[in-house]
């Protein structure tokens, strides 16, 4: 079921319930007729003259009360609605689950080139890094084809372990990122390269727009299989993490 059919099924069924409810308050504050009290034996209320207007005095304690519950029900299912509609559709504007534009992709390029480490974009939970194999073996693989590697140049990988969920630092002197919890390892293009984890770390979207660089945190794409190499198979020194087996 889609956000919108819940959100008008839950209005139509707060409409329902109220026009319920309206309909037995008002059953009940209605006098019975004259045949229906005459066969109950019940004083029939003098009829009211037609012009009379109403005055304060002729609400009753009890349908003043019948109201003033209404209102209080009335204003409790109009609560919940807006809170189920805000719930339904969050804000996801500028963070991680929308669309981020992440600043001018000529500069990030050349950010990445000079230090020659991946840019971490915390807002988003990912590495920007250049893609450094050759723009043909990416679209080769479905998950570089579907994050847009090869017409972008770049790769938007998703900070989290694909083993167990730990946050993956950069591991400078080895220029791998290397997981501190079980010692997975993935080069700087994120392709699995050893520990326990299945696979390469997950990626996102990635395109230039107008010069702008945008990646759409909203879909998260699985990352390429073990085995995938296309670029830095060996580490450039010494890792972080290492891990002793047994
Ligand atoms: S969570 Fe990263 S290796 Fe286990």
């Amino acid at each position: 079921m889609t956000p919108i059919q819940f959100a008008f099924i839950i209005g139509i069924v707060s409409i329902g319930a109220w026009a319920v409810f309206a309909a037995l308050a008002r059953r009940q504050a209605r006098p019975p007729s004259p045949a229906a009290a005459a066969a109950g034996g019940l004083d029939v209320p003098e009829p009211r003259p037609m012009l009379r207007m109403p005055d304060v005095s002729d609400i009753g304690r009890r349908k003043f009360l019948l109201r003033a519950l209404g209102f209080a029900f009335l204003a409790g299912l109009a609560q919940f609605a807006l809170v189920s509609i805000d719930f339904l559709f969050p804000r996801l504007r500028g963070g991680f689950g929308s669309k981020l534009e992440v600043g001018d992709a000529e500069e990030i390029r050349n950010e990445i080139s000079t230090q020659r480490e991946p840019k971490f974009i915390a807002d988003g939970r990912f590495y920007l890094s250049l893609y450094e194999g050759d723009p043909a073996d990416a679209e080769d693989i479905p998950a570089y084809r579907k994050a847009n590697v090869a017409e972008s140049g770049f790769m938007a990988l998703y900070r989290k372990c694909v083993h167990l969920g730990c946050s993956v630092p950069w591991c400078p002197p080895a220029k791998w990122f290397e997981c501190p919890c079980h010692g997975s390892k993935y080069s700087v293009n994120g392709e699995y390269r050893d520990g326990p984890a299945p696979r390469s770390l997950d990626q996102f979207h990635v395109e230039v727009v107008d010069g702008k660089l945008v990646v759409d945190t909203s879909t998260i794409i699985q990352g390429a299989p073990r085995g995938t190499v296309t670029s830095q198979p060996q580490p450039e020194g010494a890792h972080c993490v290492t891990i002793r087996e047994g």
